[in-house]
């Protein structure tokens, strides 16, 4: 199987290039992409790799290609990748939301994968790691809405983004009161910046329209109330959130922890508290601080109103991994030849 990278410089690129060592996925070329060519070349299991830039033609020549470089480049050649048979995996938002395209979670919704399917949008990194956490809960006692205020790492906005905030930080070490602010629209370091994406007229963000949107598709809720407000905060790795949740049936919260403890892909801390610096570099969503609201829980410890905490790396599970993962369902699935 001969897999390219398109994006092989960014910070999801390289960390895709990452799992598929890590995960020993069997890989026969590996072809690096960017919007231009690299003099320095990239190690890959030994070889040294040239990062080259992308063109319909050099693509065609893979079997698997993981695009992790924007809605551009995705647009652009993915479609006659498809066309043609391959195998595209997009980490872009493009395809999301396509009645024809699958949005596969491996651990959520596998069951959606068809032999036929060929272009694999990744859903956004936020509603990967809500989706993951909120299945097991869905499946006990049903969703009727879900409210939640998100903490996005920095690394959310690309290289850009985090080296932005890295040098915020040495500047405002080193007296300088107000950082040069590109990326966030305003300094980033020492500050949380309430707006990820255009607000519509409404005063919804990009962002929160896409958590909303691809939640409801991705657990089959078409119906299910939710609601974001999507906050960039000064951490490098991994995004968090607050959630506050409605079940359709009663439940309590021993209920609900069982379910999140077998739940897959989740770690369930019954106590205590884990933030994004426990989880960087990890696969798994982590789900902390469940419990029911006070007035809610009069009768037998049940009710239908939760909150919790949940954190994932969102270049690994929100991401990388997440892509690697659908490509690893493929193989197990016989759809993609090794
Ligand atoms: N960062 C996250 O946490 C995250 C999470 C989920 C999904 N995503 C999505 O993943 C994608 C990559 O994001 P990122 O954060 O890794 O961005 P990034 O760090 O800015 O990297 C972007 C990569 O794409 C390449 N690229 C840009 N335009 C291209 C084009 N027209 N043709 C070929 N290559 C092109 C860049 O190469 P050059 O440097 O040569 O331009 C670079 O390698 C985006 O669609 C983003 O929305 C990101």
């Amino acid at each position: 199987m001969n897999v390219a990278v398109v994006g092989a410089t960014g910070v999801v690129g390289e960390t895709i290039l990452r799992l598929l060592d890590e995960r020993n996925v069997p890989i026969g070329a590996l072809g690096l992409f960017a919007s231009r060519p690299r003099s320095e070349p990239v190690r890959f299991r030994g070889d040294s790799l040239d990062v080259r830039a992308a063109s319909e033609d050099a693509l065609l020549d893979f079997d698997v290609v993981f695009f992790a470089s924007g809605e551009d480049a995705s647009e652009h050649y993915a479609p006659a990748l498809v066309e043609r048979g391959r195998v595209v995996i997009d980490n872009s938002a493009t395809f999301r939301m396509r009645r024809d395209v699958p949005l596969i979670v491996p651990g959520v919704n596998a069951e959606d994968v068809r032999p036929e399917h060929r272009l694999f949008p990744v859903a956004n990194c936020t509603a990967i790691v809500l989706c993951t956490a909120l299945r097991p809960i869905r499946d006990a006692a049903g969703l009727r809405s879900v409210r939640a205020a998100t903490y996005q790492a920095a690394s959310g906005a690309g290289r850009r983004g985090l080296d932005e905030l890295v040098e915020q930080e040495r500047a405002l070490a080193s007296g300088d009161p107000e950082p040069r602010a590109e990326v966030f629209g305003r300094p980033l370091a020492r500050n949380v910046v309430p707006q990820i994406g255009a607000f519509d007229e409404s005063g919804w963000s990009g962002e929160e329209r896409k958590i909303r949107d691809e939640m409801r598709k991705m657990l089959a809720l078409p119906e299910l109330h939710v609601a974001v407000t999507a906050v960039r905060v000064p951490v490098r790795t991994a995004h968090s959130q607050a959630v506050f949740l409605e079940t359709r049936q009663p439940s309590s919260v021993a209920e609900l922890s069982a379910a999140l403890a077998r739940g897959p892909g989740i770690v369930y801390h019954a106590e205590g508290i884990v933030t994004p610096r426990d989880v960087e570099g990890t696969d798994d969503v982590h789900v902390a601080r469940l419990r029911i609201e006070p007035f809610d829980s009069a009768q037998d410890d049940k009710g239908r109103n939760f909150a919790l905490w949940s954190v994932g790396d969102q270049l690994r599970k929100g991401a990388a991994t997440n892509a690697v993962q659908i490509l690893e369902l493929l193989l197990a699935k016989g759809f993609v030849a090794a």
